[in-house]
């Protein structure tokens, strides 16, 4: 029998950094695209203004610090978890960087697609938007910690939702250009 709240909670528990490391970039106001303004052979930016190297900074950084805060609150949490007889899934100051990592690669391999197929920055790429950091951190969850394939259907099904809510919010704030 799967503990369904189990996987729940440790679905959040590896997505947390990620979102942080999502969540931070439009606080950075980057100027420096990664990309450096180069186009490939079709014309368009590998990646676009939208993928700068100070939000790329501020997202590792963001996430790295919410893979501390978990790495000092697991030993605490396995306490309860052992009542449960199940573990945390370990997290370490490396396993958060990479998490985040993970998370940034992912949404730039986003942005990358986006511009091969001719959509420009901020355009809005409904499931791919939402979901291209989520791949990013599963594969470099699946290489850095443990992840189940409940784990990784869980984060798909609720990624979405937060995702959408948390864009109008940083729209109304002013955080970001587009609701999206
Ligand atoms: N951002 C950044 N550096 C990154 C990722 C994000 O500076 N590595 C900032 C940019 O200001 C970006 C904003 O965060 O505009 C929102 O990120 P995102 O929605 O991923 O970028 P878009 O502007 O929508 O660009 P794209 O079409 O490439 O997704
Ligand atoms: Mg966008």
């Amino acid at each position: 029998m799967v503990n369904l709240w189990f996987e729940i909670a440790m679905s959040f528990w590896i997505l947390f950094p990620a979102y942080a490391a999502n969540g931070f970039p439009p606080f950075a106001r980057g100027k420096r695209p990664i990309d450096f303004g180069m186009r490939l052979k079709d014309g368009k930016r590998i990646f676009g203004d939208g993928k700068t190297f100070e939000g790329l900074f501020l997202g590792l950084l963001a996430g790295t610090l919410v893979g501390i805060a978990e790495t000092l609150a697991m030993p605490y949490l396995n306490v309860y978890a052992s009542q449960w007889n199940v573990q945390m899934i370990p997290m370490s100051i490396f396993t958060g960087f990479m998490i985040s990592l993970g998370a940034l690669v992912g949404d730039m391999c986003g942005s990358f697609i986006k511009r091969r197929i001719g959509m420009e920055r901020g355009a809005d790429a409904p499931l791919l938007d939402q979901l291209n950091f989520v791949f990013g951190t599963i594969v470099f969850a699946y290489f850095f910690t443990t992840i189940t394939v409940w784990m990784i259907i869980i984060m798909f099904l609720v990624t979405p939702v937060i995702h959408r809510v948390a864009c109008i919010i940083g729209y109304r704030l002013k955080i970001k250009q587009v609701p999206w």
